[in-house]
């Protein structure tokens, strides 16, 4: 696509364009009295989900122009090209077909002359043995003890997307089975596993090795570590060969894109979980890199939480643009960062189960949409992917929502809560407990949008106040109810915000299936390494390197 064929020539973006300018200077409180029922008017339900987008600065001419917009981005096209398998993923030259591993079993997605739901089921039920075989106790480890702890080693999104599963599904545990803690080790300093080694016996802790590339060192450094607490304490560090074998066969899985490089680590045929090149790392939860989350909360949860996902992929390949989730979660969000210049996004779930939430789509968005060359090559001359962060909504509440309501940048937020919650807690004292905090927290988060909006409007009188005590509200939110947290309704939530992912760097014309952003990196610290411990070839480094390194090295000579 040559310079001027690129979408910010478009004539939707120029309406928009002129549009913005326009809207710039409208408050959110004028947009609410120019008509009533705008809830109503800007509220999309499916798959369990209720997305409330009338707290953005828009109007029903703004969300048609979006619309033409996706239209002219060749949106409807892209949908169905994704989901049928298509090189989708044009600087690897690959599709990026995540979307396959929640197929059904009876379906068929013939990708380049292979039919590929067989392949993603065989593992599904290899997963499913090792499941198994783990809740009944009968996953022995080297001494014949069953495991109790399982560690998973990986970083981004071999760890992120099962780690805040496996958080948000805790209640969804099987309680008639044998027991097994899971645990997740990502730091490439080894914070993590180092406590670990302290506190679990070797002999019933079994180590999840996930990594799509089977190359970051991060997590084979982590491998290596654990390897060697295995073998020293079981194996009489290896010289006992007989016991090397039975922990390296007992005390580790392996789950990769790269099988020869899993055995050429060790890891047992036997116990390697395969996934595709065609999966993206932060879009692979729901495969074999799910090892973790279906050893916590079961199989069967397991396959609910890819059928809500498979839900919201067809909800999306057919629903009509104007109704259709991702489709307008992030037409809000290009209308806030391309034309109303809000370029920070705030993600605020209001429920504990939510924690990790926050920092899975740190991952998911800024690794996949943070970018700023074209398919074709061209910078783009418009922003992308906003700085994204979050954190559990009632704890920011008293971190840094002062700056969502009173500072100088412009936020866009999502407020994300269920509807319901605690109806399974038996004692019916404790369950009236926790249901009045389950309705204090669904109050603060409709009470924190409504305070965003408005400012000082939301207040009862219009005394007048201080300006320190003034709030300028117009801070636009999208506010995302389920109906209920479930293995389900999770699935729902994930692939919503994946396609919604999809959707802008579609409109924005960059793929977000790559991240060549993070290669340099490794690189340079590879060789950064190689002097840190040789002390040779600083001379060759900037000025502010060497005079770091000098401290590491002054500090090392000192002890
Ligand atoms: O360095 C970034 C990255 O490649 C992510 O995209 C990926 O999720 C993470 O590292 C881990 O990669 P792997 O699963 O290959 O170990």
């Amino acid at each position: 696509m040559s310079q001027s064929t690129m979408i910010h020539h478009s004539p939707a973006w120029q309406r928009l364009v002129a549009h913005a300018a326009d809207m710039r200077d409208v408050h959110l409180t004028s947009l609410f009295t120019e008509h009533s029922g705008r809830h109503a008017r800007f509220t999309r339900r499916g798959a369990g989900l209720t997305l409330d987008l009338s707290k953005h600065r828009w109007r029903d001419e703004t969300l048609a122009m979006l619309l033409e917009l996706a239209r002219e981005a060749d949106l409807e096209r892209a949908i169905a090209r994704l989901q049928n398998g298509e090189r989708v993923n044009l600087s690897e030259d690959r599709p990026a077909l995540h979307t396959a591993l929640r197929l059904p079993p009876e379906a068929r997605l013939v990708v380049e002359g292979e039919d590929v739901v067989p392949d993603v089921h065989d593992t599904l039920a290899r997963m499913q043995a090792m499941v198994e075989k783990c809740h009944a106790g009968q996953w022995r480890g080297a001494t014949g003890r069953p495991i109790t702890d399982v560690v998973n080693l990986g970083v981004g999104g071999s760890d992120l997307g099962p780690l805040m599963v496996t958080h948000a599904l805790a209640d969804y545990r099987p309680r008639d089975v044998h027991q097994v803690d899971i645990h997740f080790a990502s730091t490439m300093d080894g914070s993590q596993l180092a406590d670990y080694l302290t506190r679990f016996n070797p002999a019933t802790t079994l180590f999840v090795l996930s990594s799509k590339s089977f190359t970051t060192i991060d997590t084979l450094s982590n491998a290596s570590t654990a390897r060697d607490w295995l073998m020293t304490r079981l194996a009489d560090g290896g010289q006992d060969t007989e016991m090397g074998e039975l922990v390296m066969r007992q005390h580790f899985v392996g789950v990769s894109a790269k099988p020869e490089k899993m055995s050429e680590w060790g890891i047992d045929p036997r116990h390697q979980l395969r996934f595709w090149e065609w999966v993206g790392g932060r879009y692979s939860l729901w495969g074999a890199i799910g090892l973790p989350i279906a050893l916590a909360v079961g199989m069967e949860n397991f396959r609910e939480l890819l059928a809500g996902a498979h839900e919201m992929d067809r909800h999306f390949r057919d629903t009509p643009l104007e109704d259709n989730l991702p489709v307008l979660l992030a037409l809000a969000g290009i209308w806030n960062v391309n034309f109303l210049d809000v370029r920070a996004h705030s993600i605020l779930p209001y429920d504990g189960r939510l924690e990790y939430f926050a920092s899975y789509l740190e991952q998911l968005e800024m690794e996949s949409n943070g970018k700023s060359v074209t398919n074709d090559g061209e910078i783009t001359p418009y922003s992308t992917c906003p700085v994204l962060w979050g954190q559990l909504g009632p704890n920011a509440q008293h971190a840094f929502y002062q700056l969502l309501h009173q500072g100088t940048q412009a936020v866009e937020c999502d407020f994300i809560a269920p509807v319901r919650r605690y109806d399974r807690v038996e004692d019916p004292a404790t369950r009236a407990h926790l249901k009045a905090q389950h309705r204090l927290t669904l109050a603060n988060c409709i009470a924190q949008s409504r305070v965003l909006m408005l400012g000082d409007e939301a207040l009862p009188s219009d005394a007048p106040r201080p300006s320190h005590k003034r709030y300028r509200g117009n801070q636009p939110s999208t506010t995302l109810l389920l109906d209920r947290l479930t293995p389900r309704t999770l699935g729902s939530l994930i692939a919503l915000y994946e396609h919604k992912v999809f959707v802008q760097a579609t409109i924005w014309d960059i793929n977000p299936f790559d991240q060549w952003g993070v290669e340099l990196g490794k690189q340079i610290a590879t060789e950064t390494e190689q002097i840190l411990a040789s002390r040779r070839g600083a001379e060759a480094l900037d000025d502010s390197s060497r005079g770091l390194l000098d401290v590491v090295w002054q500090a090392q000579d000192a002890t």
